[in-house]
């Protein structure tokens, strides 16, 4: 089966003999010559396989390799290093890295095919004994609070479930003092606190459909400890596993994370295919958001991950968007306008404007936004069944181009 092959290496020479070598299997190939373009291009191309080298200058292979493993819907994608011949070292710290296997330079081209096709093999198997979805994960994040993080994740959440009837989660990671369930109205039958007491390894995707709860639009919610000190038997090694199977099972995903980065955040956002990063038109916010990107370019995270949205929190006398524009020397994409009494009602008695009401302005601005946000397989086709939420968004979308 033709495969494509993201080939990363200094030397043009090397880089030709490489794609070449490959192309002849009749392999597509996309070569580029530094680790900071295979990061650039990666999740965009979704290649079957990377073979990377491993020193280059600016990024050497490894930090390339580490930084792959942490973006989520390309950590599956197979590794192979090029390594320097015989070097143990190089061999040892390539695995550590997350690489699954190496290969050393020089090599013959028969060898480079032959365990390129065993490589290939070897993830088709994977992919086919897991047979897994790849549950679609949205986080809302905003280091202060009141910005209206819980607000945009519930709504999202009920919008994914409205939209595609597919099994969708609400994951409240403000684990201290997270109230999305409450946000839905649905009774806390069971918790995260309900996870802490068992041991990771037991973990399974049914344990974990046992202490979801269920709300009738279908979605599915993982809820805050009643307990605050409870959050504190949760480690992150446990966090990571429960996103890991909910991504596994679940179409969509969306995370409340609290206005930190303490490790269930951190774990929440690594997991994120695309991070809202939300703020108020003060000022005090938007230096928060200032100071978030700088700790996301830190860990990796590219700037395409993270959607900078305003809400308006508040009615008048915020900062103009022009303002904060010049002060994140970045673009919002998204603003949110101040709606008082659909967000107190939403709050008040446990209806969302996308349940409550899908067609005032709010509702359908959420509805709207998780359908963009969807994954390109549901959103570009129509659903043998469409479901209500669909044809409105559809009629809007018609309503706007005309
Ligand atoms: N666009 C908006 N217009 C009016 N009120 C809003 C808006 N967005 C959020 N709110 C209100 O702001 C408050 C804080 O929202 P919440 O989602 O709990 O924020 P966070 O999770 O960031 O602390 C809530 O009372 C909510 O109803
Ligand atoms: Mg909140």
């Amino acid at each position: 089966m033709p495969s494509h092959i993201l080939v990363v290496d200094d030397d043009q020479f090397n880089l030709k003999l490489v794609t070449e070598t490959l192309k002849r299997d009749g392999h597509q190939t996309t070569a580029v010559d530094s680790g900071v373009k295979a990061l650039e291009v990666v999740q965009d191309i979704q290649p079957d396989l990377v073979i990377l080298d491993v020193m280059m200058p600016e990024m050497d292979g490894y930090e390339v390799c580490r930084r792959m493993r942490k973006m989520s819907d390309v950590n599956r994608i197979p590794i192979v290093m090029l390594t320097a011949q015989d070097s143990l070292e190089e061999k040892v710290r390539g695995f550590e890295a997350g690489a699954d296997d190496y290969m050393t330079k020089p090599f013959e081209p028969v060898e480079l095919q032959a365990r390129v096709k065993v490589w290939l093999r070897r993830a088709l198997a994977v992919e086919k004994e897991t047979g897994e979805v790849v549950g679609k994960t949205i986080s809302v994040f905003s280091l202060r609070g009141g910005v209206g993080v819980s607000s945009m994740a519930v709504n999202l959440a009920v919008g994914f479930a409205g939209l595609w009837q597919k099994p969708s989660v609400l994951v409240d990671l403000a684990l201290v003092s997270g109230h999305c369930a409450l946000m839905l109205n649905t009774p806390l039958k069971n918790t995260w606190a309900d996870l802490a007491t068992i041991p990771t390894e037991e973990i399974t995707a049914d344990v974990i459909d046992e202490v979801l709860l269920s709300h009738p639009n279908g979605v599915r919610v993982l809820a805050a400890p009643r307990h605050p000190e409870d959050a504190e038997l949760l480690d992150e090694e446990k966090i990571i596993h429960v996103l890991d199977i909910l991504q596994a099972n679940y179409h969509y995903l969306v995370l409340d994370l609290p206005h930190n980065f303490t490790p269930p955040s951190l774990a929440g956002l690594d997991a994120s295919h695309t991070i809202m990063l939300l703020m108020s038109p003060e000022l005090a916010s938007v230096r928060g958001v200032s100071a978030t990107l700088d700790v996301f370019t830190s860990l990796g995270y590219y700037r395409d991950r993270v959607r900078l949205v305003l809400n308006w929190v508040f009615e008048r006398r915020g900062l103009a968007q022009k303002d904060i524009e010049k002060v994140l020397r970045d673009n919002i994409d998204l603003v949110i306008p101040f709606a008082s009494e659909t967000f107190v009602s939403s709050i008040n008695l446990g209806r969302p404007p996308v349940i409550d009401d899908p067609k005032a302005p709010i509702g359908a601005l959420f509805e709207d936004l998780a359908f963009f946000l969807s994954k390109d397989e549901h959103r570009k086709k129509k659903p043998e069944s469409p479901t209500e939420a669909w044809e409105r968004v559809i009629k809007r979308y018609r309503a706007r181009r005309k």
